[in-house]
């Protein structure tokens, strides 16, 4: 939530963060600003809304070979022109960009900042305003900021910009994501890679409470303390061409696409030589020597950990428990006595996973995290890390990302089960090969889930999805998927629990859409549509070849009983997309959303 950038070099910065920002739209979207600075002072551009409609009002004529800028989630304040990045100081000497929540803001300005009158709601003017004030009181910028750091409690990742210093960029990062990047004559600050990847892949990551003095020659990590910490760079492993659209109208239709050779090369990258499934031994040791596992996740992640449940105590016969990550602080279970806690999250910035992660590991607890990206929080932290090499996820809505992980998933459960001794009576390299051409055949069949969604979404108000078994949690991504980017109200239930209170919400014409591959609950997810076309519905059956019967709306491809949660959602996701067209709503940036969750 939330997305900065900086630029300090030889050229001009307004374009450059500008296309940094673009970049990072999917972090928030609600409001959008950058600051220049050159030897007349700072220039603020900001306005509400996107960075589309920032790019009008940015005066081109300022050049400046120093800015910083950001693209804004809402924590405090709604979205407008005076709460958007950058804020400024009470004499606009200093001017900041935040990405965070600053928990103990208005305890801060109640004890500070009582004769100032601030000009946003932000937690971010209160930082800013305090640096001033420290200032004013005798210290120099660099000091003020680290003092000002000290007494803040939550997440940041701040980039600060001193008029009287035109040469200087200062950052500092706690919890919230933000690496520098590194040219010649010229170095950047963002919050992901792919922001600056236009003009570097050379970055270094910083750590929590770490301070950093960015010149265009020059970038010094300190600690909050002022020692010097010395860090190698990396290259960020990521092509140009996976963060655009190309061809496409929308992110997300581009990542429904990529699943089926995500797929593919997942299964290529956790081979061996001797073209077994292979992952790393440590991993595979914590998995048979925890007693039960838990899977801590949010939204679609959190889908494919009930998935994922299913696919471990089939194949592996671990015990395993799936929390939603908000909920696990409040209702923490009775652990058992070698716990292995398994954290699913695409972009490995959540905050809601990464606080029960650190609360885990003051309990001595392992962890494994399964992500998208390596070198996220999520990932840094965990014990060990899997990665679903599913390229960059760029659509707020997940997609690509959930079936990644549903494969990774697949082959953990299977790796372990092999080394316990269990019979997985199935070749999974071979079952994910004919997943990936099933996918194929789904993704070549948009016409069809275009007109499903005109007869059945173009104008309902709500819409069901019903399954049992693994079809059940395939049903809560499907809904979840529909009203993220249609607005339309959509919930997945259990087959068989309609008739406990929410068939009651059948009318004339609801649309329910009913999942039929399992051939062990396929007569009862029937008799289920049979109930609820009984009351009126418009029921929409999605069943497997093997089981289709003629009042079937679509018939997926064949593939193993247990992996039919990888192919039975690419129509959810279709239908969905086409929905959301249909409806005429943004698909890619849908309202109040933001694709990495970090804030609590
Ligand atoms: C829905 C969606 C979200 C995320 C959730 C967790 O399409 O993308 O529900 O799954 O915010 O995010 P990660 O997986 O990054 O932890």
């Amino acid at each position: 939530m939330c997305g900065i950038v900086g630029y300090i070099g030889n050229n001009d910065s307004k374009e450059i963060l500008l296309k940094g920002l673009e970049k990072l739209e999917y972090r928030g979207y609600d409001s959008a600003g950058i600051a220049v600075m050159n030897d007349n002072g700072v220039h603020v551009f900001k306005e509400k809304g996107r960075i589309a409609d920032l790019r009008e009002i940015v005066d081109l004529d300022v050049s400046a070979n120093a800015g910083i800028g950001h693209t804004r989630w809402a924590t405090h304040g709604p979205p407008s022109q005076a709460n958007a990045h950058p804020h400024q100081s009470e004499s606009t000497s200093l001017t900041l960009v935040h990405n965070g929540v600053i928990e103990n803001y208005d305890i801060l300005k109640r004890e500070y900042l009582q004769d100032i009158s601030l000009k946003s709601d932000t937690d971010t003017e209160v930082i800013v305003q305090m640096i001033e004030l420290f200032v004013k009181d005798g210290l120099s910028v660099l000091e003020a900021f680290r003092k000002t750091l000290k007494l803040l409690k939550g997440s940041y990742a701040l980039a600060l910009l001193d008029e009287n210093d035109n040469e200087t960029i200062y950052v500092a990062k706690n919890k919230s994501p933000l690496l520098v990047g590194l040219g010649s004559d010229f170095n950047v600050v963002a919050s992901d890679a792919m922001a600056m990847l236009q003009v570097t892949d050379q970055y270094v990551e910083l750590m929590d409470k770490e301070i950093v003095i960015v010149t265009k020659d020059e970038v010094t990590i300190q600690t909050l303390d002022g020692d010097v910490i010395n860090r190698e760079a990396y290259t960020a492993e990521l092509d140009a061409s996976d963060i655009e659209k190309g061809t496409y109208p929308h992110y997300m239709l581009k990542e429904i696409d990529e699943q089926p050779a995500v797929v593919r090369k997942i299964v290529q990258t956790y081979r061996n030589e001797q073209g077994d499934l292979n992952i790393d031994e440590g991993i595979v040791k914590a998995m048979n020597d925890a007693d039960r596992i838990y899977i801590i996740a949010a939204g679609t992640s959190y889908h494919a950990g009930l998935v994922g449940k299913q696919f471990i105590e089939k194949l592996a016969k671990v015990p395993v428990e799936v929390h939603i990550s908000s909920e696990f602080g409040y209702n923490m279970p009775l652990l058992s006595e070698k716990p292995l806690f398994i954290f699913i999250s695409q972009s490995g910035e959540t905050a809601d996973s990464r606080a029960v992660l650190v609360e885990i590991k003051e309990l001595g607890y392992k962890a494994l995290t399964i992500t998208n990206v390596p070198g996220s929080t999520l990932s840094r932290e965990a014990d060990y890390t899997l990665l679903l090499h599913a390229g960059p996820e760029i659509a707020v809505a997940s997609t690509k990302a959930y079936t990644a992980q549903l494969a990774v998933l697949a082959i953990l459960a299977e790796v372990t089960a092999k080394s316990r001794g269990m019979n997985v009576d199935f070749d999974l390299t071979q079952e994910l090969g004919i997943v990936a051409n099933a996918m194929d055949v789904l993704c070549g069949a948009k016409e069809e889930f275009e007109e499903i969604a005109r007869e059945y979404l173009a104008t309902t108000r709500n819409c069901f999805f019903i399954g049992r078994g693994i079809d059940f949690y395939v049903g809560l991504e499907g809904a979840l998927k529909l009203k993220e980017i249609s607005y339309i109200q959509a919930e997945g239930f259990a087959g068989g629990e309609l008739k406990h209170g929410t068939i009651a919400l059948i009318e004339n014409g609801t649309p329910v859409v009913a999942l039929a591959t399992q051939e062990s609950v396929n007569l009862s997810i029937r008799g289920n549509v049979k109930e609820v076309a009984a009351r009126g519905a418009n029921p929409c059956i999605i069943s497997m070849k093997g089981l289709e019967t003629d009042e079937d709306r679509f018939v997926i491809p064949e593939v193993h009983g247990l992996l039919t949660p990888l192919i039975s959602v690419i129509p959810l996701q279709l239908i969905s997309y086409y929905a959301a067209l249909h409806r005429e709503c943004d698909v890619d940036k849908p309202r109040n959303l933001a694709k990495s969750v970090t804030v609590e």
